[in-house]
């Protein structure tokens, strides 16, 4: 991102200088995939793709926020928040929870802009509301809690925004450290910030399919997870280990679609924590083969990968340089995530992308990612 480009299309803006720029990153999801709502374990890290803000405080209660992507200016008043449904009712949720959580906030105007795709299973949603969490913290003087404001942000999604998202996408976006993949506990938020493994690349796959209206088919998984739950008496699946899945036969009055989702849950929980352990020990090799059971395990029992994602997922792992793929975020379209030898990276990106082409008809954008820092003050 050039600021310098930023600062000048907010001098063109509002005919003055800002006064600080602040980022947010989205994110890849390395393995843990629907873990979170059952309070299970996720290994995001934050990418080099991220929201952006220039911006100088207000002296009264408004808010402006023109957005240099969508070429069109959107506001609201401190004072008076009334829900519709546009892009800027994630910082509007943001300004509302903030205030909820009983902090005294300050108008500001603001450009916006970002280059992390939508609806792509990158967490733009969560980019811009940390940006806006990070913006409204700088200006009214809030200290910066990277925990606490992912929990905020999450409450805006839910409870403003209605989408009835986890805690790892805001975590992430928060939290994240460079060159580093954010190993957290989605019950207790405990974290710890996990370098990523030397000689290898992480490789983002965008299939070019979108998710599109899919809230229903995300919160029915929530819901039969949540019945799994029951059924095995505990508060969540994250407390049911792999060798108690053994208790479940087809005549139990748990429906086997639900087991299904259950034993999703409960191995990938198993295989997210032998990832920390792999990525400790510098074993790619077997990190590779968790990031394929993964996949193969939200195709089969999970049910939210589709063709493209099939698809882009078969090419990669034909490459030698690649040590494993998977689909990565919520699903039913978007990226997956390759774990690719960073000496043949380059090359890997060409021949999967020729070969997705050739397989699906459909072009794909497939590059190399770095892993970035989380939510920060760029300058001022
Ligand atoms: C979306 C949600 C997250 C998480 C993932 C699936 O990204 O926002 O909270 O549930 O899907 O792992």
């Amino acid at each position: 991102m050039n600021t310098a480009s930023l600062i000048q299309s907010f001098e063109t803006y509002f005919n003055a200088k800002p006064n600080l720029i602040v980022r947010a990153p989205g994110r890849v999801n390395l393995i843990g995939e629907h873990t979170d709502y059952n309070d299970g374990f996720v290994l995001p890290m934050a990418i080099d793709h991220s929201v952006w803000m220039a911006l100088s405080p207000r002296d009264d209660e408004q808010v402006r926020i023109f957005s240099l992507d969508l070429k069109v200016e959107a506001g609201f008043l401190l004072t008076s928040l009334t829900r519709e449904s546009d892009w800027i009712e994630y910082p509007k949720g943001i300004a509302y929870q903030l205030m909820k959580s009983g902090y005294s906030l300050r108008g500001f105007d603001a450009v916006m802009t970002g280059d992390v795709p939508r609806g792509a299973g990158l967490s733009s949603s969560a980019a811009v509301e940390l940006a806006v969490a990070r913006a409204f913290a700088a200006i009214s003087n809030i200290e910066w809690d990277a925990v606490n404001m992912a929990k905020i942000a999450q409450k805006a999604e839910n409870d403003w925004v209605g989408v009835n998202c986890g805690i790892m996408d805001q975590m992430a976006s928060a939290a994240c450290k460079e060159g580093h993949a954010l190993f957290l506990d989605c019950r207790s938020l405990e974290i710890q910030h996990a370098p990523l493994p030397k000689g290898i690349s992480i490789v983002i796959l965008d299939t070019s399919t979108r998710r599109g209206l899919v809230d229903s088919a995300y919160n029915e998984r929530r819901s039969q997870c949540e019945e799994a739950a029951r059924w095995f008496g505990v508060r969540a699946l994250r407390d049911v280990n792999v060798e108690d899945l053994g208790k479940w036969n087809p005549q139990s009055d748990l429906n086997e679609v639900a087991f299904q989702r259950a034993r999703h849950i409960v191995t990938e929980n198993a295989r997210v924590l032998e990832a920390i352990q792999a990525m400790r020990n510098g074993n790619i090799k077997r990190l590779g083969e968790l990031f394929n059971a993964s996949h193969d395990s939200l195709r089969d029992d999970f049910e939210v990968t589709n063709d493209a994602l099939n698809i882009m997922v078969a090419c990669a792992r034909e490459q030698s340089s690649c040590y494993g793929a998977r689909m990565t975020g919520a699903g039913f379209g978007g990226c997956a995530v390759a774990l690719v030898n960073e000496e043949e990276a380059e090359a890997f990106t060409q021949a999967v992308s020729m070969a997705y082409k050739q397989s699906s008809g459909l072009e794909a954008s497939v590059y190399v990612c770095k892993a970035s820092e989380g939510a920060s003050i760029v300058q001022g």
